[in-house]
């Protein structure tokens, strides 16, 4: 049985599907693996690393010839579908609620794939959970570029001059992205604050020392997968108010704010950046989803009245090094699931991590989030 990696080809995207000692795991079960030359390159995996992990290393479209299981960061570009084999399996990270031609043009070339977005949230499957290890690293990253566009410093410091404040940092929405961010906006010394929809976020932001905002009486707006659903619009108008009078004295604010399948909430208003001292800065985590703020554009920083507005697309991908890395070993979880230590196929389609995120077999598509129409 063959896997193949090919070369990331989305603009920007340096994070690669498989590392060398995932490959070794594959080699160990008896299965080829072939990647496209210099796909490593932007997480510093070289050619010669894959090979003496047992790796072979072919040349542009002949990645994908006869390979049985495609593993990818992004989705395969549209040219490259028609190298698929029948029957063949994609797992990758698929946006399954972006534009459908892509994911048609597979389903035509009669292939199974998996979008690991969609990976469900149980406990047997955490290893495999690309958001958590993806997000945790992105959040990191926020603070860290927050910080080097900051014109102030984030710890207090007391000097014979004297003293030099905390940075108030402001999270909204503590799911994975929102904890790494407040765990490391408190290692660097500032006084942090954050808010979520849902109750349950409140236990987490107190225990990393945070203080936890949250709209007094209003609805838990969690869904039993622990993600967030969208608020009422009282509850909405509620959270505006609270935000707005405690943004004002925020030096960073990072907004990470997600409900699957739907456009970014708008947590940050124009209003709201405009009550915000010069100097601070925002990034909106969520820009190309939308973006938490109306202001924000993906790729760049606008400076709005002195406020600057991050929106850096990708920053998992600015860590490549280590989210190539975990994504990588979620990726071989995935594939230990569906591939016998024997190197034989068992994939199940009655096993609920199969069904969460498989969009389609054998070229039917399958998934609830293509078949049901959502009024998105
Ligand atoms: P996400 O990336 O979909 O959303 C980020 C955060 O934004 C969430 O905490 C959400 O509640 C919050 N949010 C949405 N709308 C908001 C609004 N209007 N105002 C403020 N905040 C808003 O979520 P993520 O980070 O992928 O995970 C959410 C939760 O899922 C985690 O905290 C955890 O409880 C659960 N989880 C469970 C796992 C497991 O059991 N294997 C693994 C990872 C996460």
């Amino acid at each position: 049985m063959k896997i193949a990696v090919p070369l990331e080809t989305a603009a920007g995207e340096s994070r690669v599907a498989v590392s060398p000692d995932a490959v070794k795991a594959y080699v160990k079960k008896g299965l080829t693996v072939c990647i496209e030359q210099g796909a490593g390159a932007g997480s510093f995996m070289s050619d010669d690393a894959y090979k003496t992990a047992g790796a072979k290393i072919a040349k542009g479209a002949a990645v994908l010839k006869d390979a049985d299981i495609v593993l990818a960061v992004r989705r395969l570009p549209d040219a490259s579908i028609k190298s698929l084999k029948k029957g063949a399996i994609v797992a990758g990270q698929l946006d399954p609620y972006g534009d459908r031609k892509n994911l048609d043009a597979m389903a035509k070339q009669g292939v199974s794939a998996f979008s690991m977005e969609l990976v469900p949230r149980i406990t047997r499957a955490q290893s495999m959970d690309v958001l958590s290890s993806q997000a945790n690293l992105a959040g990191y990253k926020a603070v860290i570029d927050a910080a080097e566009h900051f014109s102030r410093a984030f710890p207090m410091m007391m000097t014979a001059a004297g003293t030099v404040p905390a940075a108030r940092v402001f999270v909204m929405g503590a799911g994975v992205a929102g904890l790494q961010a407040i765990a490391t906006a408190r290692r660097l010394g500032a006084v942090v604050s954050a808010t979520d929809v849902r109750a349950a976020a409140g236990e987490q932001v107190a225990s990393l020392g945070a203080k936890f905002v949250f709209v007094e009486g209003m609805a838990d707006a969690a869904t039993e997968g622990g993600y967030a659903k969208e608020l009422s619009a009282e509850d909405k108008k509620k959270q505006a108010e609270l935000v707005a009078d405690h943004i004002k004295g925020q030096d960073i604010v990072i907004t990470t704010a997600l409900i699957p399948g739907r456009p970014a909430p708008v947590l940050v208003t124009k209003q709201m950046v405009e009550s915000m001292k010069a100097g601070s800065v925002i990034v909106d985590m969520a820009v190309e989803r939308g973006g938490n703020c109306p202001l924000s554009k993906p790729g760049q920083i606008v400076d709005h009245k002195g406020v600057a507005i991050m929106g850096h697309e990708n920053l998992p991908g600015k860590l490549a090094g280590n989210a190539s890395t975990l994504y990588a070993k979620n990726l071989q979880n995935f594939v230990d699931l569906m591939v016998s230590a024997e190197g034989e196929m068992k994939l199940d389609w009655e096993d609920e991590i199969i069904t969460g995120c498989g969009l389609m077999r054998d070229g039917e598509i399958v998934h609830p989030v293509l078949t049901e129409k959502k009024g998105n």
